[in-house]
């Protein structure tokens, strides 16, 4: 009796005990992870110091955040401003960027920010674009899904992963599969798609009567999974955040790992986060808005693209040949091509270099303005967009009934969307903030180049606009007729006293 109550007591001290020293290092762990968290964030802090943000530097830095349509400017902007030896080489790659090719002037990539760490920094300019997080979430998970998808051509996942690999070899391009963070997002939906459809089958499953397509588990991972598992909350979630602090998983800086980590771990440590990345927006030369996508498209022509034009003019008298780049650029376009699953054969890569080798024509001469330049950016972004659309209908249709559509994306519960909001939350921040600069941005641009005509001829496209114009004519013939009148009235009133 009395030794098991002092064995029970020793118990009970032991686990005492063992509380008092877990609770000792979680807090012990905690403020090591604040020391770590807070020194980035002022060393982060202190290295920006831009003298002049709005000029274009020798390098043009576009950081691209996955689904925020930065492709369109990549394709339709920046390839037909700059001839493709002036693109540092790689990018979008695997195998990363490479400094050695020193003379590059245009890096765009899917990397993050600690890429700065490899550059010129004072002489670099970052551009970058931001969208609605929980667009973009949804825009992930339904590109994830849509590119998977395509492998569903296949029997099963060995000789769907095998075949792609062999045709990746063959091609030596790039792929999605290369490019982070697609790389872990598609293999492990296709591996999802396969088990699926497998467990379909082996049930005997045909018709599937869902109204739903975020949330079909016969089919799909659905949304409401997607966004809790590891990987998603890896890499997806509060990624743009991530991606402008140079803290994603895919980071260059050893240093970032450990902060990454500690973020990850203590929410509240977010908000250092948080301040670096504005801070960086705050230091671009150009930050656009997926939403407001005529506006933005517009700014960046004015804003960078007009600089680009002036400094490729300016240098042109010194680099190389019209020949050269021809060469260079019909070699290495599809390794920067960033969309191509390596289901694409020959026949589209012929057709790719085609189309490069005529903008390499107009953009080597560096002659073009920036009227000629959105006009040129038009015509590609409806071409582009055509393709693309026929490529996720296509790709679609493999998990039918199962279609992605913004009519299904009202359907999906207010809870989800709340949970996504939440898994965001320095993501919905650093967006409210960027809409911020935005505004700002805009106001300048206006101030500069309100007097182009580029702007007006592109606004007058738009119905609202011609409607606003009319509005505000009619108001203005409204307040000259109104005050003619009080002003006769009062004359008439004159003269009557007089008389
Ligand atoms: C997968 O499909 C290929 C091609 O039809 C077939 O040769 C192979 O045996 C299949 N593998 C399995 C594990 O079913
Ligand atoms: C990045 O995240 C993915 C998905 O969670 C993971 O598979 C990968 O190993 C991570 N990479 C690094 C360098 O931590
Ligand atoms: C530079 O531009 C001029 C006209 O703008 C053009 O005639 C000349 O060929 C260009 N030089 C090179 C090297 O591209
Ligand atoms: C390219 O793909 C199409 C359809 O996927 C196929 O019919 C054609 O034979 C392929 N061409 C080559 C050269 O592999
Ligand atoms: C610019 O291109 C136009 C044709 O697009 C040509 O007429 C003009 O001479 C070129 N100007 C220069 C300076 O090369
Ligand atoms: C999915 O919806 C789009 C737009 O409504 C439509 O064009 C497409 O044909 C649909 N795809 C399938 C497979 O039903």
């Amino acid at each position: 009796m009395d030794t098991t109550l002092k064995f029970f007591l020793l118990l009970l001290l032991l686990g005492l005990v063992s509380v008092l020293v877990n609770a000792s290092t979680d807090k012990h762990d905690f403020q090591h992870c604040e020391r770590v968290v807070k020194k980035w964030a002022s060393s982060s802090l202190k290295q920006e110091v831009k003298e002049d943000k709005h000029t274009l530097g020798d390098l043009l830095f576009f950081l691209h955040v996955p689904r925020t349509g930065g492709r369109t400017y990549f394709h339709c902007f920046l390839k037909k401003l700059y001839s493709s030896s002036l693109e540092c080489p790689r990018s979008y790659d695997k195998l990363r960027f490479d400094p050695r090719k020193q003379k590059c002037r245009l890096l765009v990539t899917h990397d993050d920010y600690s890429m700065m760490s490899k550059l010129p920094n004072e002489r670099t300019s970052v551009v970058t674009i931001l969208r609605d997080p929980v667009d973009r979430v949804f825009s992930t998970y339904e590109f994830s899904v849509e590119v998977a998808a395509r492998f569903l051509v296949h029997p099963n996942l060995t000789s769907a992963t095998q075949m792609a690999g062999r045709l990746r070899a063959k091609t030596n391009g790039v792929s999605t599969l290369d490019i982070w963070p697609w790389k872990y997002l598609v293999p492990w939906m296709r591996e999802d798609l396969f088990t699926r459809r497998d467990a379909r089958k082996l049930r005997g499953l045909n018709n599937i009567m869902h109204s739903d397509p975020y949330n079909m588990e016969e089919i799909v991972m659905p949304l409401h999974e997607y966004i809790y598992d590891p990987i998603s909350l890896d890499i997806v979630h509060n990624g743009a955040t991530f991606q402008v602090a140079g803290l994603t998983n895919n980071s260059y800086t050893e240093e970032s790992h450990s902060v990454r980590y500690c973020v990850q771990k203590y929410k509240g440590l977010g908000e250092h986060v948080l301040r670096v990345a504005k801070r960086r927006l705050d230091d671009m030369l150009y930050v656009g808005l997926t939403e407001e996508h005529r506006e933005s498209a517009t700014m960046f022509a004015n804003v960078v693209g007009s600089q680009v034009i002036s400094q490729l003019r300016a240098s042109n008298s010194s680099t190389e040949s019209a020949a050269d780049n021809k060469l260079e650029q019909s070699s290495s376009f599809s390794d920067s091509k960033p969309d191509n699953d390596g289901h694409q054969n020959s026949t589209s890569h012929e057709k790719a270099s085609d189309i490069a080798s005529t903008e390499i024509a107009e953009a080597v001469k560096g002659n073009m303005t920036v009227g000629e330049l959105m006009d040129a950016y038009e015509v590609c972004i409806s071409s582009l967009r055509k393709a693309q659309s026929r490529r996720r209908t296509s790709s679609l249709k493999r998990i039918a009934p199962a279609n992605f559509t913004k009519e299904a994306r009202h359907q999906v519960p207010e809870t989800v969307l709340q949970q996504i909001r939440s898994l965001n939350h320095l993501d919905v921040e650093l967006y409210k903030y960027a809409q911020d600069i935005f505004a700002k941005q805009h106001g300048r641009t206006m101030r500069n180049f309100g007097s182009i005509e580029r702007w007006e001829s592109f606004f007058y496209k738009s119905n609202e606009f011609t409607l606003w114009q009319v509005l505000s004519f009619g108001m203005t013939i409204f307040l000259i007729l109104f005050v003619f009148l009080v002003f006769v009235n009062a004359r008439r009133r004159t003269l009557k006293i007089k008389i």
